[in-house]
């Protein structure tokens, strides 16, 4: 591990200490690899110099090529998932004002977003490995939009139903517009009655999306997202199938993107942790049918991850295994004075289970 100073970090090379910045928020957690955008984000949050570590054949160069080489696809374009940030943002700046031709656009957006991931015949989400904290729920809105289309299109929705559910699914936090900035961006735990002001984001959304030209099911959504299966969550404490269909599909999105994210007050999750804490939860909170579903599609090690396996050894998702997703097939980097000819080799986990993985980084 050595210190370096920031301007002169190469791209690619790992961080060996979690990033903060002077106003300790965490900027970046250890593990994750630098990239050249970041100088300006973290000058601006006043960090100088960060550890940065040495890894024996892993080096950040190798993993870069690794995964450049590996052509890591989203499920849909990037163009329409900035134009969808975009619009969420602009849409949420209006404040009390959205309008219906506002929504109008975002139904473009979706539609958009429906027709890329129909022309898929088999998708798998894979969350992007960095967001920033201001951006926050613009991103997690669209997450939560293409993971709810997902759901609906593996439960044969039509285009209509998968409109609505993917309008909602887009909006479901609309309401926090109303809530104070201070609360939202709290980079702690809120007080009870912080909390209180937050849950009311549910009625404040429905009550805004109502007054415009969206469907009632998908102004529901914003009303429902936050119902528990067993009947324990709010608005209204509804339970199992009394909570409306889009509802259930966006309360497993919601918390799923949620967890596998860097938010204000938290830390995120690698995605096989947050896919193991869900399940978990799964028939308490949520509808088990969605839950199967949703899990056919998720990627709990999307090709490019950095893993630790429990010999130690480093290395990074090449391929998923379809029937095994807990045991990729990984590259392997062996320390150089270990083997000074052999840099690296290739496994299928799924035939090795002596070896399992134990840790992820970014
Ligand atoms: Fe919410």
């Amino acid at each position: 591990m050595q210190k370096h100073f920031i301007g002169g970090v190469i791209p690619g090379a790992i961080i060996a200490q979690d990033v903060y910045g002077t106003d300790g928020v965490l900027l970046i957690k250890k593990g994750s690899m630098f990239r050249e955008h970041y100088i300006p984000r973290f000058i601006d949050a006043g960090v100088q110099e960060i550890f940065i570590e040495e890894n024996g054949s892993m080096t950040p160069e190798t993993v870069n090529t690794i995964r450049k080489s590996l052509n890591i696809q989203d499920v849909i374009h990037e163009k329409t998932r900035a134009h969808a940030q975009n619009q969420i943002k602009k849409t949420m700046m209006k404040f009390k004002a959205v309008s219906s031709s506002d929504i109008q656009r975002v139904g473009q957006m979706v539609e958009e977003m429906i027709e890329q991931l129909l022309d898929k015949k088999d998708f798998v989400f894979a969350l992007s490995q960095l967001r920033s904290v201001d951006d926050y729920t613009y991103q997690h809105s669209v997450n939560v939009g293409v993971l709810a289309l997902i759901i609906g299109i593996d439960l044969n929705l039509n285009k209509e139903q998968l409109r609505h559910l993917g309008m909602g699914a887009i909006l479901h936090d609309i309401g926090k517009i109303m809530i104070p900035e201070e609360i939202i961006k709290k980079p702690a735990k809120l007080t009870s009655d912080e909390f209180r002001e937050v849950k009311k984001h549910t009625e404040y959304g429905y009550d805004i999306l109502i007054q415009t030209n969206i469907h009632e099911e998908a102004a529901l959504i914003a009303l429902h997202h936050h119902e528990k299966y067993d009947g324990t969550g709010y608005t209204r404490g509804l339970r199992n199938t009394k909570i409306p269909l889009y509802s259930r599909i966006v309360a497993v999105a919601d918390v799923y993107d949620a967890m596998s994210n860097d938010r204000v007050y938290q830390r995120k999750s690698a995605p096989d942790k947050v896919f193991r804490e869900i399940t978990h939860q799964g028939d308490k909170h949520f509808d088990t049918q969605i839950m199967e579903t949703f899990a056919r599609h998720i990627n709990i090690y999307p090709t490019g991850t950095g893993i630790i396996l429990n010999s130690g050894h480093r290395g990074i998702v090449l391929y998923q295994n379809k029937l095994y997703p807990e045991s990729p097939i990984v590259r392997i980097f062996l320390p150089k004075e270990q083997n000074p000819k052999r840099l690296y080799f290739d496994m299928d986990l799924s035939l090795n289970t002596k070896y399992y993985i134990v840790e992820t980084f970014s």
